[in-house]
């Protein structure tokens, strides 16, 4: 397989499956506050997809994930399945949601504060965010994919955290996930690639508050940090465009985030 360039209709059915994936996101957040479960979150999404937006969540049966979303509490880093359990005052949650629209798929995901939070959750979920941005500002023709990593591992390290390396983010369009990968740390033996116009792919940083390392739970899914610190994520659908990166998970480019440094 090789990384596909996407053709102008293509790109046309990817912009419909971004705007729907961040439609989602934005109908649940009034719905996650105290108490609420992820199980009822996953349901009130997959509602909203297959009936109002006529499309299929990604996630359900994606080898044999069973649910439409993915919620990652706390020290969850990714992959959480929604279940029983009742966010609480003071949780970080991402909620992770993919949609297939006329056979093409939009990826995105955010962090939810419940609440309070503590000071140290809120750096957490703030350096993320800023990782993901800085990874997106890398995009653009000529620039080479490996420099998305470098430039998030470094925003990573400057502030004492450390990133996950075992996911990636991935090509994107007719597959959930295609080539290429997209990693989000810098390794002279990954395969390395010129950024070119018309490549779709997500950046989705996973970072983690202590150490990078991560462990799968029984449920062959849910992903959490092995010292069971903190992890937070952020994850985008970009276009490659002739002068550089249109965002497809973002209903207004004119909302693009200009980290500061
Ligand atoms: N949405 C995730 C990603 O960003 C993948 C979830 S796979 C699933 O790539 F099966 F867990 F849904
Ligand atoms: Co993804
Ligand atoms: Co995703």
């Amino acid at each position: 397989m090789e990384i596909s360039i996407k053709t102008q209709e293509e790109i046309e059915k990817m912009r419909v499956a971004g705007r729907l994936a961040t439609d989602v996101l934005n109908m649940i957040k009034p719905y996650v506050k105290v108490g609420v479960t992820t199980g009822e979150l996953n349901n009130l999404c997959h509602d909203y997809i297959v009936n109002v937006q006529q499309a299929i969540p990604a996630p359900l049966n994606y080898k044999n994930f069973p649910k439409s979303i993915c919620t990652s509490v706390n020290y969850q880093v990714c992959h959480g399945v929604p279940g029983k359990k009742k966010l609480k005052e003071g949780d970080i949650v991402n909620i992770d949601i993919t949609v297939i629209k006329d056979g093409y798929h939009g990826d995105t995901s955010q962090m939810f504060m419940l609440g309070k939070t503590s000071i140290r959750a809120e750096r957490l979920v703030k350096t993320a965010y800023e990782c993901l941005w800085i990874g997106i500002h890398q995009v653009k023709p000529g620039n080479y994919l490996s420099d998305i990593g470098k430039a998030i591992q470094k925003h990573a390290r400057s502030n004492k955290y450390s990133v996950v390396e075992e996911y990636c983010g991935h090509g994107i369009g007719k597959n959930f996930h295609e080539l290429p990968q997209i990693l989000h740390y810098y390794s002279p033996k990954a395969k390395d690639a010129v950024i070119e116009p018309g490549m779709t792919f997500t950046i989705e940083p996973m970072i983690n508050a202590g150490k990078r390392g991560i462990k799968v739970l029984p449920d062959k899914w849910t992903v959490v940090t092995k010292d069971h610190n903190l992890s937070a994520q952020w994850e985008h659908t970009i276009l490659v465009t002739e002068t550089g990166f249109e965002v497809l998970t973002l209903h207004d480019q004119n909302d693009i985030f200009y980290p500061d440094n």
